[in-house]
């Protein structure tokens, strides 16, 4: 189903660690990718957290580090560019992302729903309260809501975890006149279920990514290509 005329008022834009790779911070699943080079059940489980977190948290310090020494690129601009578009003409980009860097919001996008957390809060395994989290984060540190001592991990979803947002993604997905996703592997779920949901309302679906994803046969549409080229110019046909 190709675009066309009328423009699509409500666009769910789902986007995955493709969209930050031209910013330096390395996808998952890509040769050489991190979990290629790094165990996910060993950092990346509340059961990794609990019997070692002072690896997990050196790793996840690190990636914070990565993330804030990180800067925006066109892909993100552009889907900066198009939320304020859309909302000029009484139109909407709802934009999930599973990346837990700040990209889209330095960017300028101004309502990110995180599905996988962000790197930049902190939560307490005790008091269940979020903070901000800047710095890194160490064993020793005591809770800034009820100082409670070594409880504090990154607010991020690991395996096994309940994503966030669900309800409000699935009433966006509701109302979605156009599904598109950047730079995701079609590999995780529930992310990697939206576009069947998609496919289902009879809605156009387009996946814009480096390389076919491993759901790519469920898009209508697909432009391949560097993140920081095919979004500007993809999301230049919905608002131009
Ligand atoms: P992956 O690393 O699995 O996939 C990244 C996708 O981006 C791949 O399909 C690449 O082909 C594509 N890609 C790479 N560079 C690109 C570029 N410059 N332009 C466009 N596309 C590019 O990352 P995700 O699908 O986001 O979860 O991973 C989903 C989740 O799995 C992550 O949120 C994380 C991970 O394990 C948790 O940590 C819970």
């Amino acid at each position: 189903m190709p675009l066309r005329a009328p423009f699509p008022k409500t666009v769910f834009v789902l986007t995955g660690a493709g969209v930050s790779a031209e910013s330096g911070l390395g996808p998952f699943r890509d040769r050489g990718g991190m979990w290629a080079r790094f165990d996910p059940m060993r950092l990346a489980t509340p059961e990794a957290f609990a019997a070692d977190p002072g690896t997990v948290l050196d790793f996840y310090n690190l990636r914070r580090r990565g993330a804030v020494a990180a800067a925006p690129n066109p892909a993100h601009v552009a889907l900066a560019q198009a939320e304020a578009a859309l909302a000029e003409r009484g139109g909407r980009l709802f934009l999930c992302t599973q990346n837990v860097d700040d990209l889209h919001e330095r960017a300028g996008s101004r309502a990110v729903v995180h599905m996988h957390g962000e790197l930049l809060k902190g939560r307490c395994t005790a008091c269940a309260g979020t903070f901000p989290c800047p710095g890194d984060l160490d064993v020793a540190d005591a809770c800034p809501l009820c100082s409670a001592v070594g409880t504090s991990r990154p607010d991020v979803v690991w395996f096994g975890e309940m994503p966030h947002h669900l309800d409000a993604i699935q009433a966006a997905l509701s109302a979605a006149d156009l599904f598109v996703a950047i730079g995701t592997s079609g590999a995780v779920y529930p992310a990697a279920g939206y576009v069947r949901l998609a496919q289902a309302r009879n809605i156009p679906t387009c996946e814009l990514n480096a390389e076919p994803s491993d759901n790519a046969n469920a898009f209508d549409e697909a432009r391949y290509g560097p993140a920081s080229e095919t979004v500007p110019a993809f999301l230049a046909t919905l608002t131009s």
